[in-house]
């Protein structure tokens, strides 16, 4: 692995070979650390500056110099990626808390722009937390704009030329979609109920 003046990397997190879960050699925390250009981590630090709060994933540290950004590591967490047939009772709830964390992005002026399961987080106690803000940009930003730019396949459909929020909102009712399509009919008129919830949205954030 990648050697980081500072760091003891310990095990990559993603597939990209950019995240790892590291430790700090000065205070022996476990930290999580982000590689990349430049541009790329100063728009994910300016996002989660803008939008700190509970439930969203915390800065550390900035080390241009060495380009990375240091993030707190949460343990014990797990992505709502490894939800199983055991757990679906708790996405109801789960949906209600990651609009409530994204209507407070949108408030404090940035769309999340990369809503999927990897990217939303549940500790032991339920808690819901939202990372990966590298694609979270200013509302009103002009994608064409960009130098460099990468969406998720999942919220390209029907894609405005703005960042708006009604990108998170259509990634967070596709992901809605595929879990009705389980067929969890004790929780159906829960889902239904956020079904709504998200359909308002998206014809409300037209206005934005
Ligand atoms: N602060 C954190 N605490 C605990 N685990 C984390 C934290 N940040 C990231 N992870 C874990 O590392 C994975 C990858 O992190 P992140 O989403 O930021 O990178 P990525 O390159 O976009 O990866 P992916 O393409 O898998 O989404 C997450 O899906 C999550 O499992
Ligand atoms: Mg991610």
């Amino acid at each position: 692995m990648e050697v980081i003046k500072g760091y003891t990397l310990l095990k990559p997190l993603s597939l990209s070979g950019r995240v790892f879960l590291a430790k700090r050699n000065d205070t022996k925390n476990l930290v999580v650390i982000k590689k990349d250009k430049l541009i790329n981590l100063e728009r994910e630090y300016r996002a989660l500056q803008s939008c700190a709060s509970d439930g969203i994933c915390k800065v550390s540290n900035f080390v241009k110099e060495n380009l990375l950004l240091e993030l707190v590591y949460y343990p014990n967490v797990r992505t709502l990626l490894s939800f199983s047939d055991n757990d679906y009772k708790l996405l109801p709830e789960i949906f209600q808390k990651v609009i409530t964390l994204l209507d407070y992005c949108h408030h404090c002026g940035y769309i999340h722009g990369d809503i999927k399961p990897s990217n939303i987080l549940i500790s032991p106690s339920n808690k819901v937390m939202l990372i990966d803000f590298g694609a979270s940009l200013p509302i009103g930003t002009l994608y064409a704009s960009l130098e460099s730019y990468q969406l998720t396949p999942m919220s390209n459909a029907g894609m405005p030329k703005t960042a708006l929020p009604i990108v998170d909102w259509q990634a967070l009712y596709y992901y809605l979609n595929m879990v009705l399509a389980q067929g969890y009919s004790d929780i159906a008129k829960e889902l239904h109920n956020v079904q709504e919830i998200l359909a308002k949205k998206m014809v409300k954030s037209d206005f934005y």
